[in-house]
Parts: structure tokens; sequence; C-alpha cells
């Protein structure tokens, strides 16, 4: 059996809505190992959300499985009633904005216990009920985690409001809602974006300890190429819904083998000069092209390319990587 925590094999999903149906993942294919940070990266609009909520169990309404499948531990996160067991429990969430988080009329102890109340502890006993015992082990347990994100005075952090902390605090302490019920993986989708370059790289810092701390793994979206260097392990790029290349961070970051992975590489500030860009759009997932669909902005591209979607190949060193220019190297 495998040991990957998490994986996504061949997943192709669509959404049926008033425009049409929308192919937005078109065989979506990584898998993370525990205790890995991998990073998934792709510009907007590739489908990387999509994804995320798919994981938990939680895809767009209207949306139709096409074919593959997606496993926590080998269990189907497919079927709802699974996902819905496994997420906010063994599976841990980040969101990207944390203004827009918390409810700013409930202080934040009393919506983090609450979702704790839901979700219950690991350790909390069997069939216990809801009382002011167990609620104090919630508790303890929420002062214990806000220390280790470093908020400072975690007990009377509980009873203020969420306007009553900074941005980067704020997400200190959704950190720490996550990691609260000692999940084995965090899904984070672009959780610094919102954040100014200070606050990002201290949050990033504090993330990448935090992983290693608790043996977590996470799936960290992004579509930053300094954030994947500074804290993953690996990384999957994807491009309007399609798996193009997935490697280690070095095997990425510095020989990018994927057409679309090396001009994204090329667009990131420090990597560029001249403000160049990837010409042309990612193509709507309503008239996605056939074939590879980054075909038609791809300077490589031939009739090979749009006859046949190239499937996913294992290359000698190890990377995964969907190019029939490439296929020489499997
Ligand atoms: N419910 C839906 N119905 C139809 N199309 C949708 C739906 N949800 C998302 N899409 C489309 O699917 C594509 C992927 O959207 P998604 O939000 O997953 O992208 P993303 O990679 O997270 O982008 P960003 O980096 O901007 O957050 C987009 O073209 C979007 O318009
Ligand atoms: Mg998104």
């Amino acid at each position: 059996m495998s040991d990957d925590i998490l994986s996504v094999r061949d997943l192709k999903l669509s959404v049926k809505g008033d425009a049409g149906l929308a192919q937005i993942l078109d065989h979506v294919d990584f898998a993370v190992k525990p205790g890995e940070v991998m990073g998934l990266v792709g510009e907007s609009g590739c489908g990387k959300s999509t994804l995320i909520r798919t994981i938990l169990g939680l895809p767009p309404k209207g949306a139709r499985i096409d074919s593959g499948t997606v496993a926590f531990r080998g269990r189907n996160l497919l079927d709802p009633k699974e996902a819905q067991q496994i997420r906010g429990r063994e599976i841990g969430f980040i969101p990207q904005d944390p203004f827009q988080a918390f409810n700013p009329v409930f202080t934040v102890g009393a919506q983090i216990l609450e979702i704790l109340r839901w979700s219950g502890l690991p350790d909390d006993p069997k069939g216990a009920r809801y009382d002011k015992s167990l609620r104090a082990r919630h508790k303890a347990r929420l002062i214990e985690v806000l220390r280790a994100v470093q908020i400072p005075d975690p007990e009377e952090a509980l009873d203020r409001y969420p306007h009553q902390f900074s941005g980067g605090q704020r997400q200190r302490i959704l950190i720490a809602g996550a990691l609260a019920t000692r999940p084995s993986l965090i899904l984070a989708d672009e959780p610094t974006t919102a954040l100014d370059v200070t606050t990002q790289m201290q949050i990033l810092r504090l993330l990448r300890e935090l992983a290693a701390d608790y043996n977590v793994a996470m799936l960290f979206v992004t579509h930053d190429f300094g954030v994947v260097a500074q804290i993953c392990d690996r990384v999957s790029v994807m491009y309007a819904g399609q798996t193009v290349e997935t490697g280690t961070t070095p095997q990425i970051i510095d020989g990018p083998r994927h057409p679309y992975t090396g001009m994204l590489m090329a667009c990131h500030p420090e990597r560029s000069t001249e403000i160049t860009g990837i010409p042309g759009q990612v193509s709507s997932p309503l008239t996605p092209p056939p074939g590879c669909r980054f075909a038609p902005r791809c300077p490589r591209a031939t009739e090979a390319c749009t006859s046949a979607r190239p499937g996913l190949l294992n290359s000698r060193d190890g990377r995964q990587l969907a190019c029939v220019h490439e296929e020489e190297f499997a």
C-alpha cells in the first residue's frame, strides 16, 4: 500500500452552469507524503481553489466528477460522508484572507471554540457530553497552540475581538485553529497574499517550523515561486486544470522542464529584468483547447500537442511531466 497521506489521481471535474459545461479540472494528478510541504502553483484561474475545495469534500455546486480519485490515507474524500468526518479534524484548512475569516461581533476565542465543539479533539473522552469540563479542555488546547504560533498572552487573547488583532496576528490565530485538532494534513490556499511582505515572511517561517514540529503535511497553494522556494519540499504545477509538472523544489526552480513551468518562472520579478509575462491568456474552462491546454500559448507546440492530452510520465530524475516533447526523457 502507498504511504501517501493525500493522493489525487487523474481527477477530472466539470461544473454545469447557465453558460454551459465548465471543464475546470482535467486530469490533476499528484500525491503528498506524510510531513511533506507540497506547493501547488499555477496562474489565476487554473483551478487551484476548486481543487482545494474538492479535497475538503466541498466541490462547487453542480460539480460532476468525470474521473479519478481523491484519497486521504486511502479513504475516499469524494464520498461526502467520509469527507465530512475527515475535514476540520484530520485535515485542517487555512484560508486566504485573515480579514474576512472572522465574524466581527464575536470574540476569536468564542469562534474557534465553537468550531472545536463541532469537530472535537482526538483525545476527547469517547461519547462525552459537551459541558464545562470539555470546553475547558478545548480552551487549554487552544491556548497551547496560540502559544505555539506566538500570540502574546493567549489566555487574554481569547476574549478579544478580531479587529483588536493585526492581519498577521489573525492569520496566526487561524493557523492555531487549524492545528488545534492535531491534523496530519493542512491545506492552505494562498495564506499570505493578504499580508505585507515582512509579515508574509514571518508567517512562512512559522508555518515551515510548525510543519516540522507537529509533523504535519501541507498542501500550499500559491502563485509565487519565491514562496515556493521558502517553504515547499516539492511542487506541482497546474495549467488550466491540468497537472503539467511535479518535482522537488530544486528540480522545478533550477531546471524547469515543462515549457509552462519555465515561462512561469521567468515571470518572477527576481528572475527577470524585463516584464515579459506569458503571451495570451488562460483558456476558459467553457472552451478548453484540445490536447495540451497550454499548446495555444506554447512556443514549442506542434500538431502532436493538440491531437491528444499528453499523459503524465515519470522521468528518470523522479519528476512527473506531461509534455510530448519531453517523452524521450521518460
Ligand atoms: N462554480 C463554478 N462554475 C463555473 N465555473 C467556475 C466555478 N468555480 C470556478 N469556476 C471557474 O473555474 C476556473 C478555476 O477557478 P479557481 O477559483 O479554482 O482558480 P484558482 O486557480 O484558484 O485562481 P486564483 O489564483 O485566482 O485564486 C476559473 O475559470 C473559474 O472561473
Ligand atoms: Mg484561488
